[in-house]
């Protein structure tokens, strides 16, 4: 299965998401999962080499940069196993990373001034694909956290049950080993009932 994390928006947590949903299935099925960085941020793979640095690496999951044809040859990874792509915010690479995959998952903050960009991100996913919206970082007990969810539901937005908490523990990850997959366990949940 090929997952692709996209959002115009910057800064929603694709490549944590990447990463966690990764780790999420890695564990669950003991096997390795493929993180395919396409960002020319190149976040990802700085995650991956600092891991490495600090001697933990990220166990099962591996995270490989990618191009068009990386790309458009990741369905033979994602034929037995799972592909995670962390997209870039624009351009061929992300329109090829939606292209490929089976599913899109578009996280948004818990700021409604960030929907209409998750809207204009599901807007051009290609018609077939399914996709849904993941809320990430969010601070459930907030005016903004509600009217997020309010704005989604009343447009008929599909998204995850599944929540991802603002969590200090998810913020200090970077270049380290997670010790958990936090929320992303159950977002895996989700996937796999519809995948
Ligand atoms: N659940 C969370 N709780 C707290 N902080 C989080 C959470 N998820 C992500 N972050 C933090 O938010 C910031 C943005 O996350 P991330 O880099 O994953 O987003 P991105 O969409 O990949 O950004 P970019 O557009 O720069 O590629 C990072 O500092 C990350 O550590
Ligand atoms: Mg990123």
């Amino acid at each position: 299965m090929i997952v692709t994390m996209a959002n115009a928006k910057g800064g929603v947590a694709k490549t944590t998401g990447a990463i966690l949903l990764a780790m999420a299935w890695a564990r669950r099925f003991e096997r390795e999962a493929v993180v395919l960085d396409a960002d020319p941020q190149s976040s990802a793979s700085l995650w991956r080499d600092m891991a490495e640095d600090a001697g933990s690496g990220l166990g099962l999951v591996d995270v490989r940069p990618a191009n068009l044809s990386t790309l458009r040859r990741a369905g033979r990874l994602g034929a037995d196993g799972l592909v995670v792509v962390d997209a870039p915010p624009q351009g061929r690479l992300l329109e090829e990373a939606m292209k490929v995959a089976d599913f899109v998952i578009v996280p948004t903050s818990d700021s409604p001034l960030d929907l209409q960009q998750a809207w204009a991100t599901m807007a051009a996913i290609p018609s077939g694909a399914r996709a849904a919206v993941l809320v990430s970082r969010a601070e459930v007990n907030t005016r903004a956290y509600a009217d997020t969810i309010a704005g989604l539901d009343r447009a008929g937005t599909p998204r995850f049950d599944t929540v991802v908490r603002k969590r200090q523990e998810i913020k200090k990850m970077m270049g380290s080993l997670p010790d958990s997959s936090y929320e992303y366990a159950q977002a895996l949940d989700e996937l796999l009932e519809v995948a």
